[in-house]
């Protein structure tokens, strides 16, 4: 994250804008000049998250930008954090701005300085790496954020903000890059980097590795590429954990479909961000330590491309994988779950209270839900409450889809325990039914992000391209996690 945050007692004068909360109804603040009729004569109606630029009071002094935040009983965090975004955008052309927005929610003047700098900290990112021009950056790099309190609540939310905005950040990054710039190798580089700056055990094993621990999910889906796979562990380890958690994601550099090749449809760009999976999950892990979370957490990281070659696995082609079952393929674009299969066996391994994987696994989630929100479908109903309780924070919007148990007849195999496509209908349904044959008992949310991995547009805190979905809602999860004590829940017991 570019902008760079910090806190203040009074509005400093050196900033060129000042961001000035302004409520739907009641008094407008003082000193601005101006009644509530002049601001509705030229169409502000403090709305939330409408904004007016009013000329500065004086040579020298900042000019101030309205911005609405509706009825202040109506807001919460969700509700500041896209506003504070709306706030930012019509600040980007200013270095340095000033604002008291944090400490506009009643009492949570933590809450609230954590939601504006999230909305800010997001709206506010780029990435624009391989940009000669640089124009399109936002210039505002320095906010202040003003508090009449003691600041020491206003400077705690700032920092998991800080923490957490910056975790997404580096998502949308990694996502962003080009294919051929971001291979599994330079990932698993980059995750070795980051656990060494957040304080996280790193292991990375290479293709040997994996084929010597069975993992024939990993090793299939890498078998058509030049480039060789990557799995990274990395495990936040606090002192005293009582609780432990397992997080999966799928890293699938680029996904060509491989011999099932994608059509040549300029929309398959977005095939590099098939690895959103696996950045939400290090982004993740990159806030745990900083946010104090207390669950140990351990999260694997399933890298490779999908491609196409003579040496590519082929229709027909049975793979072992990790926990021994054998998968029958008969799609080759089918290839997330079959990397996630071997990621899921190994953290099913260590009997976690409850393990999360996170993918951009299926077209038909898209289809059926859109690019708003994420697919979510579980074992357990304690886990399914924490992920909607989560989202319900962190507005990553979830909708659960049923594990009908009835489907798993679709992904029956001739020649082995499974096939890895359960045919046209379904598609989310029969994928994360095929999820499921590789957690064991272990209590198990699937979360498909293919829908929301992209915006096309900039939109309160998402930005046009790599959104990190997922991020912010993971780490709640892990900083609130209590073991679930729902059992799975019965009508999706297995047939
Ligand atoms: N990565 C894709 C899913 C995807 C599609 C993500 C669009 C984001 C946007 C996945 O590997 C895939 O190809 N899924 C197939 C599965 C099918 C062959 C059963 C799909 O959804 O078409
Ligand atoms: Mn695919
Ligand atoms: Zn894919």
């Amino acid at each position: 994250m570019r902008t760079a945050f910090s806190t203040a007692k009074s509005a400093p004068s050196q900033v060129s804008a000042e961001i000035v909360p302004v409520a739907a109804s009641g008094p407008i603040p003082a000193g601005l000049g101006v009644t509530r009729t002049d601001l509705a004569g030229v169409g502000f109606e403090a709305k939330a998250g409408q904004t007016y630029a009013m000329p500065s009071a004086g040579r020298g002094k900042p000019v101030r930008v309205l911005v609405g935040i509706g009825e202040v009983r109506d807001l919460d965090e969700n509700g500041l954090r896209t506003i504070a975004a709306a706030a930012a955008r019509a600040c980007v052309r200013h270095e340095s701005v000033s604002t008291t927005l944090g400490g506009v929610l009643r009492g949570n003047a933590r809450g609230g300085a954590r939601a504006v700098v999230e909305g800010m900290g997001l709206a506010l990112h780029r990435w624009h790496d391989l940009k000669n021009d640089k124009a399109g950056l936002a210039k505002l790099t320095k906010v202040v954020l003003v508090s009449a309190d003691k600041g020491a609540d206003t400077k705690a939310g700032m920092d998991a903000g800080v923490v957490t905005a910056g975790a997404v950040c580096l998502a949308r990054d990694l996502a962003n890059t080009p294919p051929s710039h971001l291979t599994a190798l330079k990932l698993a580089d980059k995750a070795v980097e980051v656990a060494r700056q957040t304080g996280l055990r790193a292991t990375v094993y290479n293709r040997d590795q994996l084929i010597a621990m069975g993992c024939g999910g990993i090793v299939g889906v890498n078998a058509g590429s030049k480039e060789p796979p990557r799995m990274v562990k990395l495990v936040h380890a606090p002192a005293g954990a009582r609780t432990r958690v397992v997080l999966v994601g799928k890293g699938v550099m680029y996904d060509s479909g491989g011999i099932s090749l994608k059509p040549s449809d300029a929309s398959h760009a977005s095939m590099k961000m098939d690895m959103s999976g696996a950045a939400a999950v290090l982004a993740t892990m990159s806030a745990l330590r900083a946010l104090k979370v207390k669950t140990h957490v351990t999260a694997y990281l399933m890298c490779t491309d999908n491609l196409p070659s003579g040496s590519a696995m082929k229709l027909g082609d049975v793979l072992t994988m990790r926990n021994g079952k054998t998968v029958e393929i008969h799609n080759t674009d089918a290839e997330g779950r079959l990397i996630l299969a071997d990621g899921l066996s190994l953290g099913a391994e260590s009997k976690p209270d409850a393990m999360l994987n996170i993918a951009t696994l299926t077209g038909a989630c898209m289809a059926a839900l859109g690019k708003r929100m994420a697919g979510v479908l579980s074992n357990n109903a304690g886990v399914v409450e924490q992920i909607k309780a989560s989202s319900a924070r962190t507005d990553e919007l979830v909708w659960e889809l049923p594990l009908f148990g009835d489907y798993r007849r679709l992904l029956d195999s001739n020649v082995a325990d499974m096939r890895n496509v359960g045919g046209p209908l379904a598609g989310a349904i029969t994928a994360g039914l095929f999820l499921r044959e590789f957690v064991g008992n272990t209590p198990w949310a699937h979360l498909d992000i293919a829908g929301p991995m992209e915006a096309d547009g900039d939109d309160g805190w998402l930005n046009r391209g790599a959104t990190a979905w997922g991020t912010r809602l993971m780490i709640d999860f892990c900083a609130n996690f209590r073991k679930p004590t729902a059992r799975t829940s019965p009508s999706r017991k297995k047939k």
